[in-house]
């Protein structure tokens, strides 16, 4: 049975921007979302230095999410920021696991796990991000490497009521799934459709299989990886396809606001 899943476009800013452009970004896009009235939901998500500055600038039009979050509620993790103090300043939730830190800081999928646990067990949402290397899918391991990353970071979470992945708004199941192929990042070579759609089959294939058809159905699924204003037409409108996770087009608000409404369509 399908389901309608609300469409959800998230902005990744990565380490982009200082203070003042962060802000007046943020404000420019929330006032065009206003405006728009656009029948997504629109996402930021920021540098954690800006997010309580941000918090204050919502008016619940653009949902704020951290980049990362910690496993702890508190503790001895110099440098680190907890879901406890995220929440504390109205930040919704937290990307999980992005390709760029299981490259660069050592994430795993059982850290994932944490992640996403201490997430939703205080309520807040988590996009947790799943892809292949280039090598990995050169070497036919698309399927294998999908599954291993969902399904080990799922056990780690020790949460084992399939009903707190989703929470209660049905629109905004606490957790969702973005698929990054990594070859794909800041590369300009977007998946084509075909590709983003195989690799998303597959996910939802397994959500289905480890929640239940009906919850597997609930979460959504968003693309990453080179998406832009012109060409997210071609992923959109595909089956299972529920949304995007957008890098260097999500920097300046005008371009952004240009592809969400194409989402929006
Ligand atoms: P680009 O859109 O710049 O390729 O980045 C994708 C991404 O990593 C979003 O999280």
């Amino acid at each position: 049975m399908e389901i309608k899943r609300k469409k959800l476009v998230i902005g990744n800013w990565k380490m982009f921007k200082d203070a003042v452009q962060a802000s007046a970004d943020f404000e420019n896009l929330s006032d065009s979302v206003t405006e728009k009235n656009l029948s997504i939901e629109v996402g930021i998500a920021a540098p954690s230095i800006f997010l309580a500055d941000l918090a204050r600038k919502t008016r619940n039009t653009v949902s704020l999410f951290a980049q990362n979050a910690h496993w702890a509620e508190e503790g001895a993790f110099t440098g680190e920021v907890s879901p406890t103090m995220l929440k504390s300043i109205h930040v919704l939730g937290s990307l999980v696991a992005h390709s760029e830190r299981r490259q660069m800081f050592a994430e795993t999928n059982q850290t994932a796990g944490g992640r996403i646990s201490a997430l939703l067990n205080l309520g807040m949402r988590a996009i947790y991000c799943v892809g292949e290397t280039l090598v990995e899918r050169e070497k036919g391991l698309l399927k294998e490497i999908l599954i291993s990353q969902l399904e080990q970071a799922f056990i780690a979470t020790k949460i084992r009521n399939s009903q707190s992945f989703i929470g209660s708004d049905p629109n905004k199941p606490l957790l969702s799934i973005a698929y990054e192929p990594v070859w794909a990042i800041g590369t300009g070579k977007a998946a084509s459709a075909v590709e983003a759609q195989e690799a998303h089959t597959i996910i939802r294939n397994f959500l289905q299989s480890y929640f239940g058809e009906e919850l597997g159905n609930r979460f959504q699924i968003l693309y990453g990886g080179s998406v832009k204003a012109s060409n997210v037409n071609e992923y959109i409108n595909c089956p299972n396809i529920d949304g995007a996770l957008v890098g260097g087009a999500s920097l300046v608000p005008k371009d952004f606001l240009e592809l969400c409404m194409k989402c929006a369509n």
